[in-house]
């Protein structure tokens, strides 16, 4: 099946329910974005992402990305395509630094994805 992904404006009430996500203090104006990732017409994937406007350049966050449970380690490296989309559409908005605050169960999976664990902040990559 082919994968392809929709990007729309906005906060994920689903994502926020899932992963609790904290209203950040002034980070700026962010940007907010919801990003689903199908397989033909199935919806296998969502993430919230933020990227901000013009008050830090350069900085962004995914706040949540999920999986449907029955593709998860499918050995088809769904998790890791979204995150590669991901990277490459905050990219484009300038973003250089990109911030997770993963559950520990999920902190393995981030650092396949060359993601560096900082004390007391989260983890963090900085996009080549
Ligand atoms: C975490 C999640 C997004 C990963 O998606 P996925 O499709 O299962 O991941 P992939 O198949 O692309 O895995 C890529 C690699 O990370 C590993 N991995 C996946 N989940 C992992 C985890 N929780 N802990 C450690 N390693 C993990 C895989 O084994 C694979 O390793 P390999 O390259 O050596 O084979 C998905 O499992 C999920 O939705 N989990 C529940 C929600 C969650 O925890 N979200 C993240 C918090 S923000």
């Amino acid at each position: 099946m082919k994968i392809t992904f929709s990007i729309s404006k906005g906060k994920s009430d689903y994502i926020a329910r899932l992963f609790s996500v904290q209203e950040l203090p002034d980070w700026g104006s962010y940007n907010y974005e919801t990003i689903e990732m199908y397989s033909g017409e199935d919806v296998i994937g969502i993430a919230e992402t933020m990227h901000s406007g013009e008050r830090i350049r350069g900085t962004g966050k995914i706040n949540g990305i999920e999986i449907n449970k029955q593709f998860q380690r499918s050995g088809k490296n769904y998790g890791s395509m979204f995150v590669k989309y991901i990277e490459k559409h905050l990219k484009s908005h300038g973003v250089r630094t990109i911030w997770v605050e993963p559950t520990v169960s999920a902190q393995g999976f981030w650092k396949k994805q060359g993601y560096k664990y900082i004390e007391d902040e989260g983890m963090k990559k900085v996009l080549s």
